[in-house]
């Protein structure tokens, strides 16, 4: 029997970074015509918000943002116990420039400013009650992308967005892989519990992108 001598050479555009998938996912709005707004939490200087825009601008039309633009807020003790695998993740890290440069970088794309909202403000104070009614009225999400690297912060943002979950919502987990991998801390940990507590959302995985980062696409179940 013939031995393979090695793996074919992937060219790198073939693996799967964050500007593939986010076609994937425009082929998927269109083809399965699912409707709603572009939730991203954690924006730090809009980059990743940018590409989204670009990507998905013909298939999403309101691109909703949450961030302290002050870098990681003080840990709490599960994200302390997880510095050892995740020493980057401290309190101060990810400060962005400030809010009115990320806001107008997301503009200078072309977003029209009545379809942007950048909430500023730590979660625990900025992610209200009065924040989501006010976005509710037809407010369905078509992708969240969840970018805030600790559990605690993780678990703020799923509570908040839970309402504006439909079938066919994309969530974008970038930190997924990060701690090395370990389930018991960060997106994992935040995630494994926010489905225990809310049986009515079942998440489909899709693939993992980048090197640290997974999507799921969501079923909402009655
Ligand atoms: C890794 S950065 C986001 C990177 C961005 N999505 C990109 O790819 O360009 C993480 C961001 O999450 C924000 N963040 C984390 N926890 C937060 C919290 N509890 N409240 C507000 N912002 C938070 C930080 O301020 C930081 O800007």
């Amino acid at each position: 029997m013939k031995r393979p001598s090695s793996y074919p050479h992937l060219p790198f555009s073939s693996l799967v970074g964050r500007a593939a998938l986010f076609q994937w996912i425009k082929e998927f709005l269109n083809k399965c015509n699912i409707q709603g707004g572009y939730f991203e939490f954690g924006v730090l200087n809009g980059e990743s918000m940018c590409e989204a825009y670009f990507i998905l601008r013909d298939q999403v039309d309101r691109y909703i943002g949450f961030d302290a633009f002050e870098g990681l807020p003080p840990l709490s003790q599960t994200d302390e116990f997880g510095l050892f695998l995740q020493p980057d993740f401290i309190e101060g890290n990810f400060k962005s420039m400030s809010y009115e440069f990320v806001y107008q970088t997301i503009l200078s794309t072309g977003l029209a400013p009545d379809k942007l909202l950048l909430v500023k403000g730590f979660f625990e104070e900025a992610l209200t009650m009065d924040l989501q009614s006010q976005l509710l009225p037809g407010g369905r999400a078509s992708v969240v992308h969840l970018d805030v690297d600790l559990y605690v912060s993780t678990k703020q943002a799923l509570e908040f967005i839970y309402p504006f979950f439909q079938t066919g919502t994309w969530l974008l987990c970038d930190d997924y892989w990060t701690y090395a991998g370990a389930s018991s801390f960060g997106t994992q940990k935040a995630l494994k519990e926010f489905l225990a507590e809310h049986p009515d959302i079942l998440l489909q995985e899709y693939c993992s992108y980048r090197g640290w980062s997974k999507a799921f696409i969501v079923e909402r179940i009655s």
